[in-house]
C-alpha cells in the first residue's frame, strides 16, 4: 500500500541549504535527496532523517550531465515504487549549486560554461526530464540568489545566470500551470554553508554582512529551509511565478 505523504526531491541535498531543507521537510514528507560526489554526507542526512522517524532515500546526480537524466528517472521510479508504493513525486527543489568567484576581466570560458550548466541548463533539462513524474498540483522551487538584486565583486556571471534562472522560473510557472504546478524562485542572501569554500567566512566578513543586514546577522541554512517548507505548503497555493528573497534584509 502506498504511503500517504507527499514526495519532495531536493537536488544537492547532501550539504548546506539542501541538507537542512531535507531535514526540515522530512517531518511531514517523503524525501529524495541527490548528491554529486559526497555520498558520505548524503548517507549522514539519511541516517538523521531515519533516526527522527522520517523516510528518505538518496540518488547520485550531476545536474551538468544531461545524458544521465533518463537513467536517473528510471532509477527514481523504481525506488519510489519499491520504497513507498508511489509512481510520482509532488515537489522539486532545484538547489544544487557551485560557488565560483571570478571577475569579468578574468573569467574564462570553462568557468562560464560550468556556471551556466549547473545553475541554468541543468535545472531546465532536469526539470524537463522529471515533468512526467510530477503530480498535478505539485510545486517547483528554483534556488536563486540575493545577488540578482545587489552586486558583489567576482560574482557577475554567477549572478547573471541566477537572474536567467529567475526568468526561467516565470516561464516554467506559465507553461507548467497547465498541470497546476506552481513554480517560484527563492533568493537567499549570504548563508553560512561550505558554498564556494565559504565555510572560511572570516570574522570581518561576518561583521560586515551582519551590519548590512536589517536583522543583524548572517543567514543560516535553517532560515532558507523554513521558507522552502512554507512555499511548498497550501498556504502558498495562490503564489506562482514569483521571486521570494530570504536574506534578512541584506543591502536594503
Ligand atoms: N550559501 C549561500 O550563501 C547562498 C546564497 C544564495 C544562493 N545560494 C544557492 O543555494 C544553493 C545551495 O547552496 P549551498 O550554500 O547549500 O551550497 P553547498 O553547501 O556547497 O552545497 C552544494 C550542494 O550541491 C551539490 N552539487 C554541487 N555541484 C553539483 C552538481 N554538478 N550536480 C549536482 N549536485 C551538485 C553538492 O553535492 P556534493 O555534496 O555531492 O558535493 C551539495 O549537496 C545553490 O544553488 C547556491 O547557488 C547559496
Amino acid at each position: 500500500m502506498a504511503l500517504k505523504e507527499k514526495v519532495v526531491l531536493i537536488t544537492g541535498g547532501s550539504r548546506g541549504i539542501g541538507r537542512e531543507t531535507a531535514l526540515t521537510l522530512s517531518k511531514n514528507k517523503l524525501v529524495v535527496i541527490t548528491y554529486n560526489e559526497n555520498k558520505e554526507a548524503a548517507d549522514n542526512v539519511l541516517s538523521l532523517i531515519k533516526k527522527s522517524g522520517g523516510h528518505a532515500v538518496s540518488i547520485q546526480l550531476n545536474v551538468s550531465d544531461l545524458k544521465t537524466f533518463p537513467n536517473f528517472v528510471e532509477k527514481l521510479s523504481t525506488i519510489l515504487q519499491e520504497e513507498w508504493g508511489k509512481t510520482k513525486i509532488d515537489y522539486i527543489v532545484n538547489n544544487a549549486g557551485i560557488g565560483l568567484s571570478a571577475s569579468l576581466s578574468d573569467i574564462n570560458e570553462d568557468q562560464f560554461d560550468k556556471l551556466v550548466s549547473v545553475h541554468l541548463k541543468g535545472p531546465l533539462f532536469f526539470t524537463q526530464s522529471m515533468l512526467p513524474l510530477i503530480n498535478v498540483g505539485g510545486a517547483i522551487i528554483n534556488i536563486s540568489s540575493g545577488l540578482t538584486r545587489f552586486t558583489t565583486p567576482g560574482m557577475g556571471v554567477y549572478a547573471s545566470v541566477k537572474g536567467a534562472l529567475e526568468i526561467l522560473t516565470r516561464y516554467m510557472a506559465q507553461e507548467f500551470s497547465a498541470k497546476k504546478i506552481r513554480v517560484n524562485a527563492i533568493a537567499p542572501g549570504i548563508v553560512r554553508t561550505e558554498f564556494g569554500g565559504s565555510n572560511q567566512i572570516d570574522k570581518n566578513f561576518d561583521e560586515f554582512i551582519s551590519q548590512q543586514t536589517l536583522l543583524g546577522r548572517l543567514g543560516e541554512p535553517k532560515d532558507i529551509a523554513t521558507v522552502i517548507d512554507s512555499v511548498l505548503e497550501d498556504n502558498f497555493s495562490w503564489v506562482t511565478g514569483q521571486r521570494i528573497e530570504a536574506s534578512g534584509g541584506l543591502f536594503i
